[in-house]
Protein backbone atom coordinates (compact mmCIF):
# COMPACT_ATOMS: atom_id res chain seq x y z
CA UNK A 1 0.00 0.00 0.00
CA UNK A 2 3.21 2.48 0.49
CA UNK A 3 3.93 1.25 -2.53
CA UNK A 4 0.75 2.29 -4.42
CA UNK A 5 1.44 5.64 -2.91
CA UNK A 6 4.49 6.25 -3.55
CA UNK A 7 4.12 5.59 -7.20
CA UNK A 8 0.62 7.91 -6.83
CA UNK A 9 1.63 10.69 -5.03
CA UNK A 10 3.24 13.01 -7.70
CA UNK A 11 0.13 12.58 -10.53
CA UNK A 12 -2.96 12.06 -7.75
CA UNK A 13 -4.92 14.21 -7.26
CA UNK A 14 -5.91 15.01 -3.25
CA UNK A 15 -9.15 12.33 -3.70
CA UNK A 16 -6.72 9.41 -4.64
CA UNK A 17 -3.94 10.33 -2.17
CA UNK A 18 -6.85 10.69 0.27
CA UNK A 19 -8.45 7.23 -0.38
CA UNK A 20 -5.13 5.47 -0.35
CA UNK A 21 -4.10 7.30 2.95
CA UNK A 22 -7.06 6.24 4.36
CA UNK A 23 -6.51 2.91 3.37
CA UNK A 24 -2.96 2.45 4.55
CA UNK A 25 -4.33 4.34 8.22
CA UNK A 26 -7.36 1.62 8.47
CA UNK A 27 -5.36 -1.36 7.95
CA UNK A 28 -2.39 0.04 10.09
CA UNK A 29 -5.39 0.41 13.02
CA UNK A 30 -7.16 -3.30 12.28
CA UNK A 31 -3.03 -4.71 12.26
CA UNK A 32 -2.35 -2.65 16.01
CA UNK A 33 -6.09 -3.94 17.52
CA UNK A 34 -5.79 -7.48 16.71
CA UNK A 35 -2.51 -7.42 17.85
CA UNK A 36 -3.02 -5.86 20.88
CA UNK A 37 -6.51 -7.56 21.14
CA UNK A 38 -5.10 -11.36 20.65
CA UNK A 39 -1.66 -11.37 19.58
CA UNK A 40 0.43 -9.67 22.51
CA UNK A 41 -1.71 -11.25 25.51
CA UNK A 42 -1.16 -14.69 24.35
CA UNK A 43 2.88 -14.07 23.87
CA UNK A 44 2.37 -12.24 27.36
CA UNK A 45 0.87 -16.13 28.36
CA UNK A 46 3.63 -17.54 27.66
CA UNK A 47 6.04 -14.94 28.43
CA UNK A 48 9.95 -15.33 29.41
CA UNK A 49 12.25 -11.72 30.11
CA UNK A 50 13.27 -11.71 26.81
CA UNK A 51 9.82 -11.35 25.35
CA UNK A 52 8.55 -8.89 27.93
CA UNK A 53 11.27 -6.57 26.71
CA UNK A 54 10.23 -7.12 22.78
CA UNK A 55 6.34 -6.77 23.74
CA UNK A 56 7.00 -3.45 25.38
CA UNK A 57 9.16 -2.62 22.24
CA UNK A 58 6.21 -3.23 20.24
CA UNK A 59 3.45 -1.48 22.29
CA UNK A 60 5.99 1.29 22.40
CA UNK A 61 6.17 1.19 18.30
CA UNK A 62 2.23 1.01 17.88
CA UNK A 63 1.88 3.87 20.54
CA UNK A 64 3.89 6.01 17.38
CA UNK A 65 2.29 4.93 14.82
CA UNK A 66 -1.32 4.99 15.79
CA UNK A 67 -0.26 8.97 16.67
CA UNK A 68 1.52 9.22 13.16
CA UNK A 69 -2.47 7.76 12.06
CA UNK A 70 -4.66 10.22 14.09
CA UNK A 71 -2.27 13.30 12.17
CA UNK A 72 -2.81 11.93 8.85
CA UNK A 73 -6.73 11.12 9.62
CA UNK A 74 -6.84 14.84 11.04
CA UNK A 75 -5.02 16.23 8.13
CA UNK A 76 -6.35 17.37 4.31
CA UNK A 77 -4.28 15.75 1.62
CA UNK A 78 -3.62 18.27 -0.16
CA UNK A 79 -1.63 19.86 2.20
CA UNK A 80 1.86 20.79 1.54
CA UNK A 81 3.42 18.32 4.52
CA UNK A 82 0.71 15.04 3.88
CA UNK A 83 3.32 13.09 1.53
CA UNK A 84 5.65 13.00 4.23
CA UNK A 85 3.78 12.47 6.63
CA UNK A 86 2.62 9.23 5.06
CA UNK A 87 6.90 9.18 4.55
CA UNK A 88 7.37 9.02 8.01
CA UNK A 89 4.84 6.52 8.78
CA UNK A 90 5.73 3.75 6.03
CA UNK A 91 9.84 4.40 7.59
CA UNK A 92 8.35 3.73 11.30
CA UNK A 93 6.08 0.83 9.68
CA UNK A 94 9.16 -0.52 7.95
CA UNK A 95 11.14 -0.35 11.31
CA UNK A 96 8.02 -2.34 13.24
CA UNK A 97 7.33 -4.71 11.06
CA UNK A 98 11.27 -5.98 10.64
CA UNK A 99 10.97 -6.03 14.38
CA UNK A 100 8.33 -8.35 14.51
CA UNK A 101 9.36 -10.65 11.72
CA UNK A 102 12.70 -10.76 13.25
CA UNK A 103 12.65 -10.98 17.19
CA UNK A 104 8.79 -11.70 18.15
CA UNK A 105 7.90 -14.36 15.48
CA UNK A 106 10.78 -16.34 15.94
CA UNK A 107 10.99 -15.76 19.48
CA UNK A 108 7.15 -17.49 19.41
CA UNK A 109 8.22 -20.29 16.81
CA UNK A 110 10.43 -21.69 19.54
CA UNK A 111 7.88 -20.85 22.45
CA UNK A 112 4.99 -23.01 23.86
CA UNK A 113 2.35 -20.39 22.03
CA UNK A 114 -0.59 -22.24 20.59
CA UNK A 115 0.22 -20.61 16.82
CA UNK A 116 -2.90 -22.16 15.45
CA UNK A 117 -4.84 -21.46 18.00
CA UNK A 118 -4.02 -17.99 18.04
CA UNK A 119 -3.64 -17.37 14.30
CA UNK A 120 -6.66 -18.63 13.91
CA UNK A 121 -8.75 -15.96 16.17
CA UNK A 122 -6.34 -13.49 14.63
CA UNK A 123 -7.69 -13.81 11.26
CA UNK A 124 -11.11 -14.13 12.55
CA UNK A 125 -10.58 -10.75 14.31
CA UNK A 126 -9.19 -9.16 11.37
CA UNK A 127 -11.89 -10.24 9.22
CA UNK A 128 -14.38 -8.83 11.65
CA UNK A 129 -12.33 -5.00 11.91
CA UNK A 130 -11.81 -5.23 8.43
CA UNK A 131 -15.72 -6.00 7.25
CA UNK A 132 -17.14 -3.86 9.77
CA UNK A 133 -19.57 -0.59 9.07
CA UNK A 134 -17.84 2.42 9.35
CA UNK A 135 -18.70 4.36 12.34
CA UNK A 136 -19.53 8.33 12.35
CA UNK A 137 -16.12 9.31 13.66
CA UNK A 138 -14.41 7.26 10.41
CA UNK A 139 -16.58 8.72 7.94
CA UNK A 140 -15.44 12.74 9.57
CA UNK A 141 -11.96 11.82 9.77
CA UNK A 142 -12.36 10.67 5.56
CA UNK A 143 -14.38 13.74 4.99
CA UNK A 144 -11.64 15.97 6.42
CA UNK A 145 -8.70 13.66 4.58
CA UNK A 146 -10.44 13.55 0.97
CA UNK A 147 -11.92 17.62 1.57
CA UNK A 148 -9.74 20.61 0.48
CA UNK A 149 -8.17 22.29 2.60
CA UNK A 150 -9.73 25.70 3.28
CA UNK A 151 -8.24 29.03 1.81
CA UNK A 152 -7.42 31.54 4.77
CA UNK A 153 -9.98 34.39 5.06
FE1 LIG B 1 2.52 -4.73 15.15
Amino acid sequence: MFCSYERRRRHADHLEKGKLALRICRTLTVHATVEQEIFYPAVAAVLDAEAADLLGQANIEHGGIEGLVSKVEDTPADDPLFDSMIEVLATYVARHVTMEEEKIFSWVRHSRLDLLGTGERLVARRLELSTARLGRQLVRQARKVMGRKRSPG
